[in-house]
């Protein structure tokens, strides 16, 4: 009796921690997506966005490393989220094959839901490590031409968009299923609130694929066109040195 009431604690801590975590990495994904598409503006406003993350602003130097530290902390806050998450992926492909199969039979919307997030969840955890690891090792190498040329010459630009795409759908398919799940904003008609809440995360998907293909779009247009015999270092037009 003892020993099931703690095994029913951990489950639901462990749930707990899978949405916390979830809801953290979706909000940093929204913020890290408008951040980084401060190169539709301008090749300028990117770098100005790049040396506020390293600490320009805030000590009057370059710290490369607080980016290697945020990129370190997120990459924590990941694996706590995959190894929370693993334990409801299929176990096997059978069990795959089978839930597959109730999905289509059943064009259950929220059952498809859930298949996007298994889909999904899969290939970030390939793909989600590869550029955490790089963002951390590599942090002096981002700015308007560092980012276009790892874009088009280091062939990351596929990668990316494998990358948005998943962690788009995701991270908002995710916030829905969090919101019904914990019962949050639910109001006095819980059909009327699904309804708008699925209205909300299909625009937010929308919203986030335009302007994530937007910026792959004009990574890839610099890389492309820029010439790099200068190196991959931007000059900006209004640092004193
Ligand atoms: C603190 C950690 C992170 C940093 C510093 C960072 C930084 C960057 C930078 C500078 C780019 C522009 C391309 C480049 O320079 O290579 C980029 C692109 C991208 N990042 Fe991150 N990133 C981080 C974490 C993540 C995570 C956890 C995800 C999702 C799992 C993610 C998803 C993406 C995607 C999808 C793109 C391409 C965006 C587009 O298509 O416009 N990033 N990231």
């Amino acid at each position: 009796m003892i020993k099931k009431k703690s095994i029913d604690k951990t489950a639901a801590r462990v749930d707990f921690i899978q949405s916390a975590t979830g809801v953290i990495l979706a909000f940093f994904i929204m913020a890290h997506l408008l951040f980084e598409a401060s190169i539709l503006i301008s090749k300028e406003a990117m770098y100005q966005v790049t040396i506020m993350f390293e600490g320009y602003y805030f000590f009057g130097e370059k710290y490369p490393g607080i980016i290697s530290f945020l990129a370190a902390a997120i990459g924590v806050i990941f694996i706590l989220h995959t190894v929370t998450a693993l334990r409801r992926f299929p176990a096997s492909y059978r069990e795959y094959k089978i839930i597959k199969k109730h999905t289509q039979r059943m064009q259950h919307e929220d059952s498809s839901l859930w298949m996007i997030q298994v889909i999904t969840g899969f290939a970030m955890f390939f793909v989600g490590f590869v550029h955490i690891y790089i963002m951390m090792t590599q942090p002096s190498n981002i700015g308007p031409y560092a980012s276009s040329s790892r874009v088009v010459d280091e062939f990351m630009g596929p990668l990316y968009l494998v990358l948005l795409v998943s962690v788009v759908l995701h991270a908002f398919v995710g916030l829905y299923r969090v919101t019904i799940k914990w019962g949050f904003f639910e109001g006095k008609n819980t059909k009327t609130s699904r309804k708008r809440f699925k209205l909300l995360m299909k625009s937010a998907i929308a919203f986030y694929l335009l302007i994530g293909l937007a910026s792959l779009g004009k990574y890839t247009y610099i890389g492309l066109t820029h010439d790099f015999s200068d190196g991959i270092k931007y000059k900006s037009t209004q640092e004193s040195h």
